[in-house]
């Protein structure tokens, strides 16, 4: 067996991405789907397409690579998370499109759920705040809105699962789901890791529409048809777990930030769930077989690269997300501009959902070159408030983070100019590996671990090497006046919705 493949069906494209013991990339196929917006603040996806799509890519890797399943040891799955999908039990068939991690139509519902408890009524047995970001008030959305459905979901005629569950049922006809995407529904017993019936309860999701919940890695059971018949599926994580495996941050205190459609910075905290006082997530990071499951420390922010595909898409500026380097780099700052991405309202560390998009500081001096600059470092300036919650945390934990580096990865980190702003704007270098797919990566490492592909994670350390640094130039006393800048445009985002 020479290779394991990884299936990655992320927010904006799936990939199959074969990789060798090495964890080199031996081949990639990868197929974009529509983002649906039926509302403002609503997002959706077609779970048919992201099937097919996935089918898709599974096929073009082993053509390109001229290879057959024969010639694949297991698959990993990585998937977008939270983002929610009901299907009919019988046919397969889903009763509404998937409502993405993104979307904000459950927020009354997560206001009235909180009541007088508040945002944090659940957070001490899942790790999450009441937030329209995860999946249990999306699927009491799908359940009180598509005709019938509730009566069917008690009936046991519906499944829900997130999007590795979807695909895992397309691919082998079981409904399971590992830890990592069930500690994003808010409906898991985070030290227990099953599902929690009370909130199930209250949030309104019958326990018999509930996958059952699977370590990340382990064999599941074998493809049943398709280019790969027989392969084991053998590791799901959700992708931002699977880039903390990518990227070998195996013991407690090591982290790393991926820049996709949205930034995630995760921090190892070893088989102990650490509570968070500055506005982080709690989640399991993997659980490995039988093992004792491990934790992390989360900052999910929800716009960075998405902000990039917005300047794209919706103002029509550029035509290529890479392009936006080449028009900053005309200027040699924002021009007093700052842009705070807040369209699902802002994620970590302020949750606010009542927060929506500005551009402050704007004078006749500023161009479209400005915008994007501001819009670059709107990632990087995210990423500062996240990263100065985890020094904060960790710190009331006496948690040792590693603070020598951060590594990075995602499609954002080509990006020269912003991963250079990114350093000068935490003082830290930062540190981007050889092998940029780490969500990819990370679900192989899952899946090739339970079938004895990779002996045991030694493997996957000495996998890992740097490829680029970047390291701080900026004065503090210019770092300080541009973060006090944008604390004021940040300031201006909230109170706006209702
Ligand atoms: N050179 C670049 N400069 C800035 N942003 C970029 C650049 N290249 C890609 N991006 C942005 O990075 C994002 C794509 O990165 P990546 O493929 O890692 O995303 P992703 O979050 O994994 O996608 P998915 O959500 O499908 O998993 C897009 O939002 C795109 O706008
Ligand atoms: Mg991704």
């Amino acid at each position: 067996m020479r290779y394991v493949a990884a299936i990655d069906q992320g927010t904006t494209s799936s990939r199959c991405i074969l990789f060798d013991r090495e964890g080199k990339i031996a081949g990639v196929a990868q197929r974009e789907h529509d983002q649906i917006f039926p509302k403002p603040g609503w997002v959706e996806h077609d779970p048919e397409t992201l099937w097919r799509n996935t089918e898709f890519v599974l096929g073009a890797v082993l053509d390109e690579a001229g290879i057959t399943a024969a010639d694949i040891a297991a698959v990993g799955v990585t998937n977008q998370r939270e983002t929610t999908v009901v299907w009919e039990r019988d046919t397969g068939r889903p009763v509404h499109n998937a409502i993405v991690w993104q979307d904000t139509r459950t927020d009354r519902l997560c206001t009235e759920l909180a009541g007088t408890s508040g945002a944090a009524r659940y957070a001490e047995r899942t790790g999450l705040p009441l937030s329209t970001y995860f999946s249990g008030p999306k699927v009491r959305w799908i359940l009180d809105t598509v005709p019938g459905a509730r009566e069917r979901a008690e009936a046991g005629e519906l499944c829900f699962g997130t999007v590795d569950s979807w695909l895992l049922w397309k691919l082998t006809g079981r409904h399971i789901t590992d830890v990592t995407n069930a500690s994003r529904t808010l409906l898991m017993d985070l030290r227990a890791l099953a599902w929690d019936e009370r909130i199930c309860a209250e949030i309104g999701v019958p326990i018999a529409i509930l996958p059952e919940i699977r370590s990340s890695s382990e064999i599941y059971a074998e493809i049943g048809a398709g280019p790969l018949a027989g392969v084991p599926v053998a590791g799901i994580l959700g992708d931002q777990q699977a880039a903390m495996f990518g990227q070998a941050c195996l013991a407690p205190g090591e982290a790393k930030n991926t820049y996709g459609t949205g930034n995630f910075m995760l921090l190892n905290t070893g088989t102990t769930p650490v509570f968070s006082e500055h506005g982080l997530l709690t989640t399991v990071c993997y659980r490995l077989g039988e093992q004792p499951p491990v934790y992390a420390l989360e900052g999910s922010i929800a716009v960075t690269g998405a902000l990039v595909q917005w300047f794209r898409d919706n103002l029509g500026i550029i035509s290529a997300a890479a392009e936006i380097e080449d028009l900053a780099r005309t200027v040699d700052d924002n021009g007093g501009a700052y842009i705070v991405p807040a369209f699902s309202g802002l994620f970590a560390p302020r949750w606010r959902p009542d927060a929506r998009g500005v551009i402050a500081g704007l004078t006749r001096f500023v161009t479209k070159a400005h915008l994007a600059r501001a819009i670059l470092e709107s990632t990087a300036f995210q990423t500062r408030e996240v990263m100065d919650a985890m020094r904060a945390d960790a710190e009331a934990r006496s948690l040792d983070l590693e603070a020598t580096a951060l590594k990075v990865d995602g499609g954002m980190v080509e990006n020269d100019l912003l991963m250079q702003f990114q350093a000068d704007i935490l003082d830290l270098p930062v540190v981007r590996p050889q092998v940029n797919e780490t969500t990819a990566l990370g679900a192989a490492y899952a899946a090739g671990l339970a079938v004895g592909y990779w002996s045991g994670t030694d493997d996957i350390r000495a996998n890992w090497t740097a490829d680029k640094t970047w390291t701080p130039t900026m004065s503090a006393a210019e770092r300080d006046s541009r973060l006090g800048d944008w604390n004021k445009a940040v300031e201006r985002t909230y109170n706006w919705a209702d």
